[in-house]
């Protein structure tokens, strides 16, 4: 069989730096250990995230340039209204200026205080937004997604038992809606398969709770669904998340990730009643219906990304090339969380580095090590990024300390994830030696990753 190549060429390129080690060290003392804090200048290959990072294409571009910037009722608006109703079947839609401000407003109407939302590992803003209203956020997700070496299929699906748990334990006054995330992003970019996603809506409808799907990488979870699940090996993409979303009562997006564009967002809901409320919020927070936190143009190209992330030899690809960097790290015997996901390779961390105590930041250290040997920029997913108890005020360990390399889409070359791989063995053949990690000098009160000042101890 012929390789899979990508399925586009290139028009245009951007440099990118070289940086020696001495360099490095400089750059993270000043940046506090905290890559956030770095500039995109002294970052080599970065991933970050997979969030606003991929590349538009020529059709995204020219759709740019037909942009309607109308105040009221303009003709980008409608592009992306018929785009929504097309793929995820939702009739009613606000745009929004990242997928968080969509959670900040459709949560402003359903989530009250005292309330709990069930979920498959909430991502970080959506718990924050939920803890911010004084409500709780409960992790339903399967064990095995906390099984790095588990190779089961969906490691993004819900737990059945544990929802029926919540469900039967709280009033239904107190469960305003089930957040499924697709795919899920915290437990390493997993599944979640349509037939638990029937299951989960089955008796989410039983107990009378809302479904609402976080949609952000909803491509790369249908993907998974037609390579592993048997119904779905002859369905066409874009039929398989037709299908999925047949399940949800209403959708937030990011789409800085499967909408490849560089900011965006929205939610998607099936009733007129729940847009008319989300709407009055929607003006407070974001602007006027159609448009939301977008500028027409930008409408413009998330109309032409939703169709090409679902073309199926943009997915391959996409798919393909982080496995390539997984497999790699396989080879050499680094524990990554397995099977690899859609948009990241996830390092556990624990694993890598078993001699750093966990209160010293077992993968920010492991981040910053990365950083170190080669100017590569992943993202701590462990204890910073869980913030500490709300109540209690402590640290709060997660039970997987990852290391996530976030791959944007059509940005990087295989050659890049060389470079990312030999950087990793390289750290992975000195482990032993790495042996102390970091503490905090100081702290934000929520999110306090973005902004946290480390120092080694
Ligand atoms: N939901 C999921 C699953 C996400 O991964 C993100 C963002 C959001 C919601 C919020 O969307 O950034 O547009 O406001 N994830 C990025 C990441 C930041 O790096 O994983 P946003």
């Amino acid at each position: 069989e012929l390789p899979f190549a990508e399925s586009y060429k290139i028009k245009m390129v951007e440099p990118i730096y070289r940086s020696t080690r001495e360099q490095r060290e400089e750059w993270i003392k000043e940046a506090n250990y905290n890559l956030f804090n770095l500039k995109s200048e002294q970052v080599y290959i970065d991933l970050l995230t997979d969030s606003g990072t991929g590349a538009m294409s020529d059709k995204q571009w020219a759709a740019l340039m037909t942009g309607d910037e109308s105040y009221a009722g303009s003709s980008s608006y409608y592009n992306l209204k018929n785009a929504i109703r097309n793929i995820f079947g939702f009739e009613y839609f606000l745009p929004t200026h990242q997928g968080r401000a969509a959670e900040n407003v459709l949560f402003s109407v359903l989530v009250k205080e005292g309330n709990v939302v069930p979920g498959n590992s909430h991502f970080d803003t959506t718990k924050g937004h939920i803890e911010f209203r004084k409500a709780k956020a409960i992790d339903c997700t399967v064990d095995e997604a906390f099984d790095t070496e588990s190779l089961h299929p969906f490691k993004g699906n819900i737990d059945l038992v544990k929802l029926e748990s919540v469900y039967s334990s709280y009033n239904r006054e107190q469960i305003p809606m089930v957040i499924v995330t697709l795919t899920c992003n915290t437990s390493g970019g997993q599944p979640v398969s349509m037939q638990n996603l029937r299951d989960v809506t089955a008796l989410s409808q039983k107990y009378g709770v809302k479904v609402v799907f976080d949609s952000a990488r909803f491509a790369e979870n249908a993907w998974f669904i037609k390579e592993r699940e048997d119904d779905y090996r002859n369905s066409s993409i874009k039929d398989i998340v037709a299908e999925m979303f047949s399940f949800a009562d209403a959708m937030t997006m990011s789409s800085k990730k499967d909408g490849i564009v560089n900011i965006g967002g929205f939610m998607a809901m099936k009733t007129e009643e729940l847009y008319k409320q989300a709407s009055v919020f929607n003006i407070m927070y974001e602007g006027f219906n159609t448009y939301g936190g977008m500028a027409g143009r930008d409408m413009n190209a998330l109309s032409v990304g939703l169709d090409e992330v679902t073309n199926e030899h943009y997915l391959k690809n996409r798919i393909q090339q982080v496995a390539y960097l997984g497999n790699r790290l396989i080879e050499w015997g680094i524990p990554v969380q397995k099977p690899i996901g859609g948009h990241a390779v996830f390092i556990d961390a624990k694993h890598f580095l078993s001699h750093v105590p966990k209160e010293e930041y077992i993968a920010q250290t492991l981040a910053i090590e990365l950083y170190l040997e080669a100017g590569v920029r992943g993202v701590e997913v462990g204890t910073l990024l869980a913030d500490r108890d709300p109540e209690t005020k402590e640290n709060r360990y997660p039970k997987l300390e990852m290391l996530r390399l976030a791959i944007p889409r059509r940005t990087y070359t295989n050659n890049h994830m060389d470079v990312v791989a030999v950087a990793l063995k390289n750290i992975f053949d000195r482990r032993e030696k790495i042996v102390r990690g970091y503490k905090i000098k100081s702290e934000a009160p929520i999110m306090r990753h973005f902004s946290v000042e480390l120092e080694h101890v």
